[in-house]
């Protein structure tokens, strides 16, 4: 079609599928676009219960995830895959997400041959190159060439702008998260069975105080995820709390899981959750524990407090606001910091605001229309 810009929009784990698929609705949905979506299937499980709630049908499939997978090969495999379908597709735009290898992979392939790059969710910074490790280097990777640099917040185009980015190409749009999350609220609401598979844990755990956990990241893998496992323990041990933790595929952080927690009264170890029963969880919750990038952004904007188990965030819109904490990997600072939330309501007050620096739902919006006016 002449007179519409090609965009192709690359993603390979969960948290790029809920952060991009506002921005295929909305690209699909415009007549200024041909839209297509490669995915690399970096993650298949967790990648593919995102698609099937968002309804995003990929053009390309590159179904690359290998059990344990290290970061030179995934990089490999990444790399040579996405420049094949570059090299068939030849799209005006290549639009990534994020930090991850899939994003850091996709862009570098895009700029190998002089395609411009949409960075979305760009600038976020934790000024150390290991925390998190290996994404704060994929980030910096790709905002040294991005031509778009759609930034959530002031704090992250302040933090390219710092890098010596040409301004003209940094905007800030809010995160997609919120329009993911907004999308999958009114979903639920429509069609409540869409998030009802957590009645018997809200039946199992009633009269407790749930706490939802997640984690995942690569630089806690060892001494970090045991000790994590042994705050969760010792969380647990107190009969007026009960954990629901959708574990992560990962085996580096199942194995520590279920050697460590399984089969404990109040601790329900449990398969990822599909994005709109994981809004539930966090909705049920009365606080969240994780080092996840996205809960910390949802949390907050659905009023929960979240500890992040975290030497150093790039999100510091959440801690500035008092919503969320840095609570490292130590278990006795986690547990310290829970037990606080649990037996002081001040504090625990002060916490439970519903804010949201990250976004307002409409920031797949603005990446159209900044799209559309380069043309
Ligand atoms: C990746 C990203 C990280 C992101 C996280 C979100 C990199 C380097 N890391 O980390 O930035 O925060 O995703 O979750 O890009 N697995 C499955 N099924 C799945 C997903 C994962 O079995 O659906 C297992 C596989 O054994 C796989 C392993 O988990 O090899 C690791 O996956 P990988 O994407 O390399 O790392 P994550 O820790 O998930
Ligand atoms: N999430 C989910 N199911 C789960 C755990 C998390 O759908 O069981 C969602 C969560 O709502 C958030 C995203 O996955 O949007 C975060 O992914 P993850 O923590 O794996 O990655 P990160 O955000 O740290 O990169």
């Amino acid at each position: 079609m002449q007179g519409t810009q090609r965009i192709l929009t690359i993603f390979g784990t969960r948290p790029e599928a809920i952060k991009l698929f506002p921005l295929v609705h909305a690209l699909a949905g415009d007549s200024r676009f041909v839209s297509g979506v490669c995915v690399t299937a970096q993650h298949r499980g967790m990648l593919d219960q995102v698609l099937q709630i968002s309804g995003v049908v990929p053009d390309h499939d590159l179904d690359l995830m290998q059990p344990d997978q290290t970061l030179d090969t995934l990089t490999a495999n990444l790399l040579t895959g996405i420049g094949k379908v570059l090299d068939q597709e030849k799209p005006d735009w290549v639009v990534v997400q994020g930090d991850t290898a899939t994003a850091m992979c996709g862009a570098l392939a895009a700029y190998y041959r002089k395609i411009p790059v949409a960075h979305v969710e760009a600038g976020l910074r934790s000024g150390n190159i290991h925390h998190p490790w290996p994404e704060e280097v994929n980030r910096k990777i790709i905002g040294s060439f991005a031509a778009l640099h759609c930034a959530p917040t002031e704090t992250s185009a302040r933090a390219l702008i710092a890098e010596n980015v040409d301004p003209a190409t940094v905007h800030v749009t809010g995160n997609t998260v919120i329009d993911a999350l907004q999308w999958i609220t009114a979903r639920i609401a429509a069609d409540p069975v869409l998030a009802s598979g957590l009645a018997d844990l809200e039946t199992r755990f009633a009269g407790r105080r749930i706490i939802g956990v997640t984690s995942h990241r690569r630089e806690n893998f060892g001494e970090g995820m045991r000790a994590i496992a042994e705050a969760i323990r010792r969380i647990a041990a107190r009969p007026d709390v009960a954990v629901i933790y959708p574990v992560h595929l990962n085996p580096n952080v199942r194995s520590v899981m279920q050697e460590q927690l399984a089969g404990l009264d109040n601790v329900a170890l449990i398969e990822p959750l599909d994005y709109p029963h994981f809004a539930r969880l966090i909705g049920l919750s009365y606080l969240m524990l994780t080092d996840s990038g996205g809960v910390q952004e949802e949390a907050p904007a659905l009023g929960k407090p979240v500890l992040v188990m975290r030497e150093t965030t790039e999100r510091p819109e959440g801690v500035e606001a008092g919503t969320a904490r840095l609570v490292g990997t130590d278990a006795d600072r986690i547990v310290a910091e829970t037990f606080r939330l649990l037996d002081d309501e001040a504090a625990y007050a002060a916490m439970a605001r519903a804010h949201n620096p990250f976004g307002d739902g409409h920031s797949a919006q603005r990446i159209v229309d900044l799209l559309a006016a380069r043309g």
